[in-house]
């Protein structure tokens, strides 16, 4: 089981793709997972009940994954120490990306309800993370500057060896 951790925008999801391709697993996406399974997008579902009924969702999910895959988790999931237990059964891999890369990937974002408002408090919730990120990592790996491709090499590599 592979975790894919990281800050929004950092590529998670595309990573997870081609890893569950390369390595003939299949690919859980948790954000769409929890949409399909409430029939909400991750949005509206953040409008109408709050981020706590969505904590709690992107909680269950994890707990109840149990079939060998590779999971994109969504950016916050390293800030409930349940979640973090629940990923000690596989190997959690960290996508490091820079402010300036997440802001570059993000401009124009409207879909992600905790990418808006304030540069301040988006940059105060990306510094605050990155040790969150760092302890919760078997592996990191940085992503500026490399393609998908060379980033899902570089984590098959890291993971043979
Ligand atoms: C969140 C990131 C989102 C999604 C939700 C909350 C976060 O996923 O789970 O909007 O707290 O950083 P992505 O990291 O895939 O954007």
């Amino acid at each position: 089981m592979i975790f894919l951790i990281g800050f929004m925008g950092s590529g998670k999801s595309t990573i997870a793709v081609q890893l569950g391709e390369r390595l003939a697993l299949p690919v859980i996406e948790m954000d769409t997972e929890i949409e399909k399974q409430e029939g909400v997008s991750i949005k509206d579902m953040f409008s109408q009940k709050g981020e706590p009924f969505f904590r709690q969702k992107e909680t269950e999910l994890l707990q109840n994954i149990k079939a060998d895959s590779v999971v994109s988790t969504g950016g916050g999931v390293v800030e409930r120490e349940e979640n973090l237990e629940a990923m000690n059964v596989g190997k959690v891999i960290y996508l490091q990306a820079s402010w300036e890369t997440i802001c570059e990937r993000l401009i124009g974002d409207t879909d992600r309800p905790l990418w808006r408002g304030e540069e301040s408090e988006k940059k105060k919730k990306f510094t605050d993370r990155q040790s969150m990120y760092e302890q919760a990592a078997d592996l990191t790996v940085e992503v500026d500057n490399r393609t998908p491709e060379e980033i899902t090499e570089i984590i098959l590599k890291r993971l043979k060896g």
